[in-house]
């Protein structure tokens, strides 16, 4: 017998766009809903997963604006979705591992994400922070949200990664 297929992880382009608008809004608890003009103007920072010509999976990523000059932007990923039969084989974390590879490039520093599933990105190596520390995040996301009056008073978690420096020394 033939082993099932295995998705396939790769980067996102235009034609995908209403296929992950469709995969994120599957999930209205837990994601944030994006639009289809905004997934398409953020199309280069969107990882698929695809499974027999679907789209079974997402992740993306954004920049945060950094102040500090000696500090590097931060990038939050966002957008982490499996299709609820395929959950709990280890896909999501695939996503989560191939976005973190491609955002390490730019040498952010640090990666972050703000989730209702700390357990999930805690394997991941993902360690919570207060929000406080996240304050641009804050500012220029969860401000505009009418889920929560405060990103304070908000359920989800802020989690932090700090990836390896590259050139650093031994
Ligand atoms: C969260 C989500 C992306 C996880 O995807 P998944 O493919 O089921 O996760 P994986 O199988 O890769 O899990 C990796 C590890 O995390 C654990 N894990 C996954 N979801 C978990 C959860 N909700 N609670 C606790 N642990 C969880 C798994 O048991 C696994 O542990 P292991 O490595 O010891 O076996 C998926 O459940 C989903 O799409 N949820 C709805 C959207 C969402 O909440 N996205 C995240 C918001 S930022």
């Amino acid at each position: 017998m033939n082993p099932s297929p295995k998705p396939l992880i790769r980067k996102a382009s235009f034609s995908d766009g209403h296929a992950i608008y469709e995969r994120i809004k599957a999930h209205p608890n837990e994601l944030v809903p994006r639009s289809i003009s905004n997934i398409m103007l953020n199309i280069d920072r969107f990882l698929v997963a695809e499974l027999e010509g679907q789209i079974v999976g997402t992740a993306a990523w954004a920049v945060l604006p950094e102040l500090d000059p000696t500090k590097n932007p931060s990038i939050e990923i966002q957008s982490v979705s499996v299709r609820k039969d395929l959950q709990k084989q280890h896909l999501g974390r695939k996503l989560v591992e191939a976005a973190m590879e491609r955002v390490a490039e730019f040498q952010p520093d640090q990666i972050i994400v703000l989730t209702f599933t700390p357990h999930f990105f805690a394997k991941l190596g993902f360690v919570s922070v207060s929000k406080e520390t996240l304050m641009y995040k804050l500012y220029k996301g969860c401000m505009n949200c009418a889920k929560y009056a405060s990103p304070l008073t908000c359920p989800e978690v802020a989690m932090a990664y700090q990836p390896a420096r590259k050139n650093s020394a031994p």
